[in-house]
């Protein structure tokens, strides 16, 4: 069955070991680069030490070591590894089986084209199998994304198939893995024209993946635990991003505030609001 092969120790024995390994690693190298051209050109590093400076100034309490690696603890446990920053459901589970399937993906790759490159050697069948079931993760999580969770389509009513340069991430991510598990599918049912063919495709996916972090949004996954962690800390500290603190009916001086009279006699739980309904007047 073909989820318990090395697909890259098949290939080997159409393409010399040294080429492939290589284009991993150039792979890594437009990732690395693209980050850090994406940083100074977007001054994103500048513009996100210049607010945490401007937060710590603004800081109504002063956070303890212990404090600061509690929050710590939640960003991680809740915003990284758990996408809790997702308030759907749906979109959190999309956001889990992309983010775990890619992961699953990029280290099988790493593992099976650097520690076991050619058709001789006795790949642990765990590695093949995470390697397509972390495409298949993608593939099904990013569809799901694509075709019904994007805002695009669900709030704005736009057709699924209206493309814009913010889909640059999630297409070529979804076509990196697609043609990744067609080529693995053909190559091991020896249909070589078809194999060849989606070869070719996984190629040309993963280089505008991999080397289009400068225009898309695949450096989300290393900023976004930063930006996580800053808005933790702004909230814990009392600076909270230069934003009013959150109005307490409960408190009087809150209450009285002429901007609050409206909702003087109101009950206090006053419904789902907004989220009483899906978007789909258009
Ligand atoms: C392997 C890693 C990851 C993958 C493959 C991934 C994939 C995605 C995709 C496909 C989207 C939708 C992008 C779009 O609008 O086109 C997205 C959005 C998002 N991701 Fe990730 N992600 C990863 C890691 C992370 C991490 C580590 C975090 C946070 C700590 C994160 C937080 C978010 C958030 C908050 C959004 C919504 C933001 C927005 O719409 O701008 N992601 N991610």
């Amino acid at each position: 069955m073909f989820i318990t092969e090395n697909p890259f120790s098949l290939l080997s024995e159409t393409l010399p070991v040294s080429f492939i390994q290589a284009y991993v690693i150039l792979m890594f190298v437009l990732v690395v680069g693209g980050t850090i051209i994406d940083v100074v050109h977007k001054k994103s590093a500048e513009y996100f030490f210049q607010n945490a400076e401007r937060a710590k100034k603004n800081a109504k309490r002063q956070l303890s070591a212990g404090d600061k690696s509690s929050v710590l603890v939640k960003t991680i446990a809740e915003d990284v590894l758990t996408s809790g920053e997702f308030c759907n459901p749906n979109r959190r589970m999309s956001h889990l089986l992309g983010m775990y399937g890619f992961i699953f993906f990029v280290l099988s790759t790493a593992v099976m084209v650097f520690s076991y490159p050619t058709a001789g050697d006795a790949t642990p069948v765990l590695w093949p199998l995470l390697w397509h079931l972390g495409a298949a993760m993608v593939v099904f999580g990013g569809a799901w994304f694509w075709f019904f969770i994007r805002v695009d389509v669900s709030a704005e009513g736009h057709a699924w198939n209206r493309l814009v340069r913010a889909d640059l991430f999630i297409l070529s991510l979804l076509a990196t893995t697609a043609t990744g598990l067609l080529w693995s599918f053909f190559q091991s049912v020896q249909s070589q024209p078809w194999a060849t063919l989606f070869l070719a495709l996984f190629i040309v996916s993963s280089a505008v993946l991999f080397g289009g972090v400068l225009w898309s949004k695949f450096a989300h996954m290393f900023f976004k635990p930063a930006a996580a962690y800053q808005k933790r800390i702004a909230k814990a500290d009392g600076s909270l991003d230069m934003l009013p603190e959150p109005a307490d009916r409960t408190n009087p001086a809150d209450r009285d505030r002429h901007s609050m009279e409206l909702l003087k006699n109101e009950p206090m739980n006053m419904g789902l609001g907004i989220k009483r309904e899906q978007p789909h007047h258009y």
